[in-house]
């Protein structure tokens, strides 16, 4: 009898849960929900077993002022010790998989190519990684998300070309200790912002400043370090492995500020300038033709022998094109674009007047902790058909979305913004066809958030940074997100 009452409830249950999830709510079957973190922002541990200092390591503690409140990532979440109780935060949200970062300098601690590799540093991602197999969490990782090794620096940087040397060693490096278990890869995490903030206006470490020039000698560098990683990873691993590879550029969707042929132009030229910078070589071949063509004759211009903008040979083209098994995207707001007058103002050499736009935020977008980021959930769905028919229907991986604010457990805005981004994802899905098959949702938990230390927060789950022993706390959004993810509607 009490079996009788169990399936009945059951059935009760299933059928309310169906009844209450219309189909344009429901994401597909295959669809797969994650979280993400990166290296700097959450282990911690910054010199332990064998660590070598990375960009931001130095950049903290040699000018604190850099951070809003002089903090640092010396201990950040202490995941270097306490990656068991992240896994079980991560199994308590039933994420379908993981995505986080290898710190290089951990792994080898000088960086550059044929020096010795850190066991200990080994030793921790696997039994991060085995961990999270263990919960049948699957790992998406990310080889370099922003701490480049300070020795690496000293040479120069990415602006240095050798710097695809040292990358190509250290892709190889971590295909061969965690490809048996890891099959998703991104090789860079935002090249845009290693290249334009880091070296470009220096926002981000190592942060120097030389708009206009060394930021794009980080780019090429940083490309065909991508492509020499995806390359190595055909060549050597991939028959055994068999896994994937790609890279996740960010940009916001750029919305044109009228109907003018001008502004739409600034708005298309806009995410050429951003993503295309990254995704047209790899996707299309080379940079984008906007690219190539402004910043030739702006150089020209200025009096330059040749372009700013470095020049791929015919061979590299042919190398970098068709470099990814996937499309990633890391993408949190809109801006609205407006052309400014076209004229070449010889003084001014920058990133920003070789795209020549003006941007803003619509006043009654909701605003977060960040500067930068505004609420404004149809933006995606643009962006996501924008990504679609630019690099011809590939399958789309959104690698980071999110909202900050400065604290608290109630997060009623974080839950509405991933309820409202959720959903013009699914409609890009079900109404548009865009063929998006995962969601990474930043972060799992708060953390170092670079130049503003640990004012803004990101996390699903709070941390106690006044706590030696970085206690964690679930938000409201953390079980908003879970109820999505175990049900695949968007619940409200
Ligand atoms: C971009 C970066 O990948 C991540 O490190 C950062 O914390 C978030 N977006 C929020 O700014």
């Amino acid at each position: 009898m009490y079996a009788d009452l169990f399936l009945t409830l059951l059935f009760s249950v299933l059928l309310c849960k169906e009844a209450t999830c219309a189909t344009n709510q429901t994401f597909p079957n295959y669809f797969k929900f994650g979280v993400a973190t990166a290296s700097y922002q959450v282990e911690g541990a910054w010199n332990e077993d064998g660590k070598g200092e990375n960009i931001w390591d130095h950049l903290c503690h040699t000018n604190p002022d850099f951070v809003d409140d002089r903090s640092n990532g010396d201990i950040a979440c202490d995941s270097y010790h306490k990656y068991k109780d992240d896994v079980a935060m991560l199994k308590d949200l039933g994420v379908d998989f993981y995505r986080f970062s290898l710190s290089w300098s951990r792994l080898i601690p000088l960086g550059l190519a044929g020096s010795p590799v850190n066991q200990a540093g080994i030793d921790y991602y696997k039994n991060l990684i085995q961990e999270l197999v263990n919960n049948n969490i699957e790992p998406l990782v990310t080889i370099f998300h922003w701490d480049l090794p300070e020795t690496l620096q000293e040479y120069g940087g990415f602006p240095n070309p050798e710097s695809e040397e040292h990358f190509a060693y250290y892709a190889r490096v971590v295909f061969e200790n965690f490809g048996d278990s890891v099959k998703y890869w991104l090789t860079f995490n935002e090249p845009l912002q290693t290249c334009h903030e880091g070296y470009g206006i220096g926002f981000t470490a190592p942060g120097y400043k030389s708009s206009g020039l060394a930021e794009y000698k980080c780019t090429h560098t940083l490309i065909k370090a991508h492509a020499r990683a995806y390359h190595v990873y055909d060549e050597e691993f991939r028959t055994q492995q068999q896994g994937y590879v790609g890279i996740a550029p960010d940009t916001y969707w750029y919305e044109p500020a009228s109907g003018s042929v001008s502004d739409q132009e600034a708005a298309e030229r806009a995410l050429q300038f951003t993503y295309g910078w990254f995704a047209n070589p790899i996707f299309n071949g080379n940079y984008p033709s906007v690219m190539i063509e402004r910043i030739d004759e702006r150089s020209k211009l200025q009096g330059f022998a040749s372009s700013r903008l470095p020049k791929f040979t015919d061979e590299e083209v042919e190398y970098i094109k068709g470099t990814h098994d996937f499309l990633a995207i890391n993408a949190y707001s809109t801006l609205y674009v407006q052309a400014k007058e076209e004229e070449v103002d010889t003084a001014v050499i920058s990133y920003d007047s070789d795209l020549n736009v003006d941007t803003f935020f619509d006043d009654s977008w909701e605003e977060s902790a960040s500067s930068w980021l505004r609420v404004v959930p149809w933006g995606m769905r643009k962006l996501l058909n924008w990504l679609s028919k630019t690099y011809n229907h590939p399958e789309i991986f959104i690698t980071e979305n999110g909202v900050s604010d400065t604290g608290g457990l109630n997060d009623d805005r974080r839950i509405n913004y991933y309820r409202e981004y959720l959903s013009n994802v699914l409609e890009a899905i079900l109404d548009d066809g865009v063929n998006v098959t995962r969601y990474t949702a930043w972060s799992l938990m708060d953390n170092f958030e670079w130049a503003r230390g640990y004012t803004e927060k990101y996390g699903l789950y709070s941390v106690n940074f006044d706590d030696p022993g970085r206690p964690r706390t679930s938000k409201a959004s953390a079980s908003y997100y879970s109820s999505v993810i175990s049900s695949k509607c968007l619940v409200d």
